[in-house]
């Protein structure tokens, strides 16, 4: 079941996310060869504390960190540890949730270690701008699987793969309510997007082949091929002037 949000709920979310945005951003800016995984972990931990909201991911499922960061070949849902120290040349997936006055907000960002490769460049460019020809299809009156086909058309035109295993979602006083948002599909099926619908779009994208496993952690998602892999995320709501990106436009997301 679809729940729509009003203008008020709208405003909180939009809040909810500016926090989520401001922290991820200062996260990514403290990405360098040498930090570890806990290292930024706690920091966006600490952060939370002093913009007194709570953490979203942290026991969700029994989720045990505050952050995830996923390296290289990594796709999502990476666990942060001290014994996964950063070395230039890598990208790291960082994707994190808040939840203030009761909604949540959740948002993702991949970026480089240092220098690294234009083969990397190159993806984490795709993967980004196929987030915002998802965010631009997200206009009242079209369909969710518009969303979708804007998503894969875009990075299979450059050679890349969407995985398939996990997919964006609704968002509101849950983290994850329907409808599910595939990073692929036909266009013109699905639900009519509609004033009030807040969606977390995804774009999980590997170089090579879409096929995922999961570590003996349980939670850790890789590319089975080894190939590497971005991940970029941001919440959405769906106004009468089209979509609205919650939080805003941040610097470095
Ligand atoms: N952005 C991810 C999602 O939307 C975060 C979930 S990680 C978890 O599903 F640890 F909270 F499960
Ligand atoms: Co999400």
């Amino acid at each position: 079941m679809i729940i729509y949000k009003s203008r008020e709920e709208i405003e909180t979310m939009d809040r909810c996310n500016r926090v989520v945005a401001k922290i991820l951003a200062a996260v990514a800016g403290a990405v360098a060869p040498g930090t570890s995984t806990a290292d930024l972990d706690r920091m966006a931990e600490r952060m939370c504390r002093d913009a007194g909201v709570r953490p979203a991911f942290k026991g969700y499922r029994g989720y045990p960190c505050v952050l995830c960061t996923s390296v290289n070949e990594e796709v999502v849902h990476g666990i942060p540890s001290s014994k996964k120290v950063l070395r230039e040349g890598d990208i790291i997936g960082l994707d994190f949730g808040v939840v203030l006055e009761g909604y949540y907000g959740d948002a993702a960002v991949t970026v480089p270690v240092g220098r690294i490769s234009r083969e990397a460049e190159d993806l984490l460019r795709v993967t980004s701008e196929s987030l915002r020809r998802g965010i631009l299809a997200a206009r009242p009156g079209a369909r969710l699987s518009d969303i979708s086909a804007a998503v894969q058309t875009h990075v299979e035109s450059h050679g890349y793969s969407v995985v398939r295993e996990f997919v964006g979602h609704g968002i509101g006083t849950s983290l994850h309510e329907d409808p599910q948002v595939p990073n692929y599909g036909t266009p013109g099926t699905g639900p009519v997007l509609k004033e009030g619908l807040a969606l977390a779009i995804e774009p999980m994208v590997n170089i090579g082949g879409p096929a995922v496993r999961i570590h003996a952690d349980g939670w850790t998602a890789s590319t089975i091929d080894g190939s590497l892999s971005a991940h970029f995320e941001r919440s959405i709501a769906i106004t009468e002037e089209g979509p609205m990106i919650l939080g805003g436009n941040v610097e470095g997301l």
